[in-house]
Order: C-alpha cells, then structure tokens, then sequence
C-alpha cells in the first residue's frame, strides 16, 4: 500500500427535511451575505428554492439569486457569477443542485478569491490559495462534488472541458435529502448510478498499493448501488434506494474509496469529458457508452483488479481463464448499464462521431492530460484514439 492523505471536511446533514437546517449552518460558517447558484430551473419547478429563500429570509441572512447552470457548466455564466459576487460583497456560496450548479459555484468561489482569470486553474497555469465558502443543497446522487476536491467546467469558445482540483474547494457542508431526488428524471437516475460507481471504479482498476479495506469498501459500494440502481429504475419513489444511491454517491468520490493506492486510473473521465465538451452529452451516459471500449483495451495489463471485479462485483462463476473471467465481468457490466437503460457504445449515446471529431477528441485528451495517462494501463494519444474508435 502506499501513503496517503484523507481529508473531509465537509459537514454532512443527511435526511428528510434536512433543507430546513441550511440558515443555520451558514451562520455556523459565517455567511452573512449568500450568492444562491442553481442550474436550468428544475429547484424553481419543485419549489425547492422558494423555501431556501423563505428561510433565509426568516432568519434575517441577506442573499442575491444566479441561477443557470447547465449540464457541463459554462464558464460564462462563472465569470458572470464573480462579478455579481464582487459587486454585492457576498461572503458565501450556496449550491442549490447538482455537479453543474456546485462545479460552477466551486469555479466562482475560486475567481473571487483569486487575482486573475479563473480559466488559468483549469488550464494548469496557476493553483488557487483560496476559495469563497460553499455550502451545498443536493438535488441528485452522481458527481460526489459535495464533498469532493473537483470541479469540471466547460470553455466555451473550442469546447474545452476540464477539472481542477483543490481542497479549498471541498463545501464547508451538504444537506443531503433523499425525497429531492424523487423529482429527477429516469435517465438522470440511471447516469447518476452510473457515475457513482465509475468514481469508485477509476480507483479500483490501478496497478498500486491496493488495499484489502480499501478493496472490501468499493467493492460493497459497487454491489450497492447496482442493486438499488435497479430498484430505483422499477421504483423511483423508493426512498432507502434514493438513500443508499446518495450516500454512496458522496462516498464514492471524496477519497475513501481510494485511500492506499497510486490515485486511480481516471482515463474513462478523461475521455469522457472530451465527449461532453463536444457533444454536450450528460456525463454519466458518457461513461457507460466509453467505459466497455475502454476495459477491453486495458483489461490485461490489469488482469488481476478485473478478476477480482468480475468475481466480487458481478458475480462471474470462477471458471475458466483469468481472461475469461475478466471477459465475463465486462460483459456483465455492459449488461447492467443496458438494464438501467444506459448506452454502451456512442451510437447508443446519439453522437454520430466523425473519423476527424475521434481524432479531435484523442488530441484534446492528450493535451489536457499532459501527454498520458492512466494507471490499469498508461495511454497515450494514439491508444485514445483506438479506444475512441472503438466505442463507435
Ligand atoms: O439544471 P436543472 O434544471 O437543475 O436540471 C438538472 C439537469 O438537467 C436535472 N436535475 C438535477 N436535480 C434534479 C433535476 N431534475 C429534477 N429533479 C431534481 N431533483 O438533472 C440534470 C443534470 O444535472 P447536473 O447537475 O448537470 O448533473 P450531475 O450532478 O451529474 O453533474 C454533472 C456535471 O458534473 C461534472 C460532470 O462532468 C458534469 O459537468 N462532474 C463533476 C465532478 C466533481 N465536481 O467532483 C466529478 C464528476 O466526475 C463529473 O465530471
Ligand atoms: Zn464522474
């Protein structure tokens, strides 16, 4: 096992309810003057952020509204944010949503408390010394960025889709209550789970320093969510499955599922973000339709971590090779992400990719990871673009 560094600070107020906490735990971290981010409009439609904005009306704490954020958040809409916040001296931030509205809150927390363009921390230019406090109202389970380090945020101008990561910007808290996920529609369920387990499964399939706690703890999250990713799909007013799928959710992606290992392989992310800085496709669909393309080319040079997934994860029999059972474990997750209605190729995600936009893509995710990539199996321009090929 390797060494490693375990930091979560996010305050967690999971439950029925809990929403009606979120005046309180902003006095608890200081906000005397709140910017309220959210995205396209759905927290309007289901009334969620009329009582935020009641409540915090009742307790007296003064805020300002922006709401916008679109699936693979724009950075527009952040450099319009960070000026807003400058201009009304907001002191903190609330996320009312998911990944977008907190990734793009996350992005103009940073701009604020920073000198400079905010880009340069997505370009790999700069590191952040800061970040305006964030609180989060969690409206669906996928990205974990309630209590992770990351933030994705889309250019514009070339489609450039990119992270940044920093521990300023971990939320101070999340209100987590399952019943605002009952709203979501099927599909976005289903790329919910789906990212969930790919968060957990980028740091499973690694070449270093596994753990067996670390090992046994993804292992369950992946059992998990699958099963209850089915239960939701059959009913999606289950609230324990809304609970598991949540919690997990936040678990999968604030480091616990990675703690002992090289940090994780990440290059079905990689390759996915290409796709939504392109095609504007929703993430978790993304994954599903690159991931099977992926674990074909890799499996080998990981066959050990794929013998163990196929056996501990999707209930392969162990017989035969251990190719053949890496095989069958591939083969099933395919057959899950069918069943939840997830693609598993880009035919079935809509995107009728061109030879040029493949290589396009290949090139951009070479140049944001910095040449190559990968730890289950290091890849480079020419392996993305085989991958990519192959996920047509
Ligand atoms: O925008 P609104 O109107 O709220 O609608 C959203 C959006 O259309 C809708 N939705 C969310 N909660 C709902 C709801 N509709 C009805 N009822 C509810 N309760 O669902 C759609 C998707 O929302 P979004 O926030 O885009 O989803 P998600 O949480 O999957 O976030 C995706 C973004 O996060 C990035 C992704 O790349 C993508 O840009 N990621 C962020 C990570 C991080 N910060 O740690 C890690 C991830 O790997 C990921 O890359
Ligand atoms: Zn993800």
């Amino acid at each position: 096992m390797f060494d490693f560094k375990y930091y979560t600070p996010t305050k967690v107020i999971f439950g029925k309810n809990t929403e009606s906490k979120v005046a309180d735990l902003i006095k608890e971290f200081g906000g005397t003057k709140v910017l309220v981010h959210y995205g396209g409009g759905s927290v309007v439609r289901s009334g969620l952020l009329k009582r935020v904005t009641d409540t915090l009306d009742a307790a007296g704490i003064k805020y300002i509204v922006l709401g916008g954020a679109v699936p693979n958040p724009h950075l527009g809409l952040v450099y319009e944010g960070i000026e807003l916040c400058k201009k009304e001296n907001v002191d903190f931030l609330l996320a009312v949503g998911g990944g977008s509205a907190i990734d793009s809150a996350k992005a103009i927390g940073y701009g604020v408390a920073n000198e400079g363009d905010v880009w340069d921390y997505y370009d790999y230019k700069r590191q952040v010394s800061g970040c305006l406090p964030l609180g989060v109202i969690l409206t669906i389970a996928a990205t974990g960025s309630e209590m992770s380090d990351s933030s994705v945020i889309t250019k514009e101008e070339g489609l450039v889709k990119r992270g940044y990561s920093s521990d300023y910007g971990r939320p101070r808290f999340a209100i987590m209550n399952p019943e605002l996920t009952m709203t979501l529609p099927d599909y976005q369920t289903a790329c919910g789970c789906t990212d969930i387990m790919m968060h957990t499964m980028e740091r499973y399939f690694t070449n270093g320093g596994n753990m067996e706690i670390t090992d046994a703890l993804a292992e369950g999250l992946l059992r998990t969510v699958k099963k209850n990713a089915v239960i939701l799909r059959d009913d999606p007013k289950n609230y324990d499955a809304r609970a598991e799928v949540m919690w997990a959710g936040s678990l999968a992606h604030n480091g616990l599922t990675g703690c002992g290992n090289d940090g994780g392989d990440w290059m079905t992310h990689k390759l996915e973000h290409e796709l939504g800085g392109l095609y504007d496709v929703a993430h978790g669909a993304g994954l599903a339709a690159i991931w099977g393309s992926w674990a074909r080319y890799v499996y080998k040079n990981c066959l050990p971590r794929f013998k163990k997934f196929a056996l501990n994860v999707m209930d392969v029999k162990d017989e035969g090779t251990d190719e053949e059972i890496a095989l069958k474990g591939i083969e099933a997750m395919e057959d899950f992400y069918r069943s939840i209605k997830m693609p598993t190729n880009l035919r079935e995600l809509g995107v009728n990719a061109t030879e040029e936009d493949l290589v396009t893509m290949a090139h951009k995710c070479a140049v944001g990871v910095g040449g190559e990539m990968g730890s289950a199996r290091v890849l480079n321009e020419e392996d993305m673009l085989n991958i990519f090929k192959a996920s047509v």
